[in-house]
């Protein structure tokens, strides 16, 4: 069977612009950046986009094209031997594993989107509504409804699935946020946000900053996921890969910049006296708990139909950008199966997708409804030097995304490089980009490839494995 294919080069970016960007980007980075030296983190993680992570994508989407084939594929066709294929599975059961805490995040997205249109702000800008909602029933008429829309597209196949609402999803998202950072630029104090997030303080930059910043790079890039390799098979022969990398990389950075010019001077605009510490520490606090409570203050402007509005554009943009996210990294395990078994996109997706539904109500379960699933375990070092209880929405957290990323990052660096070899990569990339032989760039990324970056992602592993199970930040 031949092997379904992008209609274009541009189709290809925007569906891994649309995996890239997502929740990491329009909340994640904003937090992140004023919470750690404003330009000067945009900086660095400016730097780190196409210093660090460029290479790495390059080397994924690389990889894919010329295998034509998912992560496992990939690693078992020119690994040859039991270790690659392990390194093989890993690509593939990460992203399934992450997909299923981002789908439960995705879930909460719909729902205060719902909320929002049927107005009810007043109820998600209330103290504990984030955990009564996440533990009330209607979580799953949500999710059921965020399931269908996912395998709709996945079901649609590359081009009229993934390719189409790329096509339709992602022009929308650039001028929804567009328009919202023109309205917070209206509002009294924005300025102040603007400030604040421009004006660099390069005394932030500590050890422990950068390693963040770096990961946050990674994640957002959606690297190490099997998604680029995956979504790098589809690519046309003729396509310019590094073209088109450079593309998907620029516009992650584009929104993540942008998105921070939406959510400071929104925080600002409603607290202009604001403190750091007062500031969110994680995005999904930012975006459950503090987010609602600006929306609701805008009622005193424009009217609670008003407010009900801009949180529903609001959170309409968030969903749009997770959703294009969600189905990226379901089509990871999707296509390992059509590939390696043979079976048909409804088979892989229907089977596929069952265990994660169920492994998604479990995590949906562990935030206090059930006991078992909520202290599923207890490591690592909390504050009052006992070991931190786990659900196990965190034990996936913790294990998939926090650890096993760099890790996957670092094998797929030292694979391309030392299995694959230099001259079959750079033979790859030279079909559709005649200039990159013997170019600078060429140079660059291979001896990045093959030297620094996979130490950095080394560092970050071992102190990621210190710190979340030990309790011990190795970085200062
Ligand atoms: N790049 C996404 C983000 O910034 C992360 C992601 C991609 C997560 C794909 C899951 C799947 O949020």
């Amino acid at each position: 069977m031949k092997r379904e294919e992008f209609s274009s080069s541009l189709g290809f970016v925007l569906a891994a612009a649309g995996s890239a960007v997502g929740i990491g980007n329009l909340v994640a980075f904003p937090v992140m950046a004023s919470k750690n030296g404003g330009a000067a983190f945009l900086i660095m993680y400016a730097f780190f986009v196409f210093f660090i992570c460029l290479p790495v994508m390059l080397a994924e989407m690389s990889l894919g094209r010329h295998t034509r084939q998912n992560p496992l594929g990939a690693y078992t066709e020119i690994g040859k031997n039991a270790a690659w294929r392990a390194v093989g599975w890993m690509s593939v059961i990460t992203p399934f594993m992450i997909g299923v805490f981002y789908l439960v995040i995705t879930v909460w997205i719909f729902g205060y989107l719902a909320k929002s249109v049927m107005g009810q702000l007043e109820f998600l800008a209330a103290p504990d509504s984030f955990g009564v909602f996440i533990n009330s029933n209607e979580l799953f008429i949500y999710m059921a409804v965020v399931i269908g829309l996912t395998f709709l597209i996945l079901q649609g196949g590359v081009k009229r699935g993934i390719e189409q609402a790329a096509r339709v999803l992602m022009p929308l998202l650039f001028l929804m946020l567009i328009a919202l950072v023109i309205y917070v630029m209206t509002l009294e104090n924005a300025e102040l946000g603007v400030k604040f997030f421009l004006i660099p303080d390069f005394d932030k930059m500590t050890g422990k900053v950068l390693n963040g910043a770096l990961a946050q790079a990674f994640f957002s890039l959606s690297l190490a996921m099997g998604i680029l390799i995956t979504y790098g098979s589809y690519i046309q022969k003729g396509n310019n890969i590094v073209q088109a990398g450079k593309m998907v990389a620029g516009l992650s950075l584009l929104v993540a910049a942008c998105s921070g010019l939406l959510i400071l001077p929104a925080v600002f605009s409603f607290n202009p006296d604001v403190q750091l510490s007062e500031l969110s520490e994680s995005s999904i606090s930012m975006i459950f708990t503090f987010l609602p409570k600006i929306f609701l203050a805008l009622q005193t402007n424009i009217g609670y139909l008003g407010a009900s509005f801009i949180a529903s554009f609001f959170f309409l943009l968030v969903f749009f950008a997770a959703l294009t996210s969600l189905v990226s990294i379901i089509e990871v395990p999707v296509a390992s199966l059509m590939d390696g078994k043979g079976v048909s996109r409804r088979t892989a997706l229907y089977s596929l997708g069952g265990a994660m539904i169920v492994l998604a109500i479990i995590c949906a379960l562990s935030f206090g409804r059930v006991d078992l699933f909520t202290s599923l375990t207890s490591y690592g070092l909390g504050a009052d030097g006992l070991p931190l209880a786990k659900s196990f929405f965190d034990l996936v957290y913790d294990i998939f995304y926090e650890t096993i990323l760099p890790l996957n990052g670092l094998l797929l660096c030292l694979f391309v490089i030392y299995r694959w070899k230099k001259h079959n990569f750079d033979a790859e990339i030279s079909q559709g980009n005649s200039t990159f032989a013997g170019s600078l760039l060429q140079k660059y990324i291979n001896f990045s490839l093959g030297t620094f970056i996979p130490v950095i992602l080394a560092v970050i592993f071992v102190n990621t494995v210190a710190t979340v199970f030990f309790g011990k930040n190795l970085l200062f």
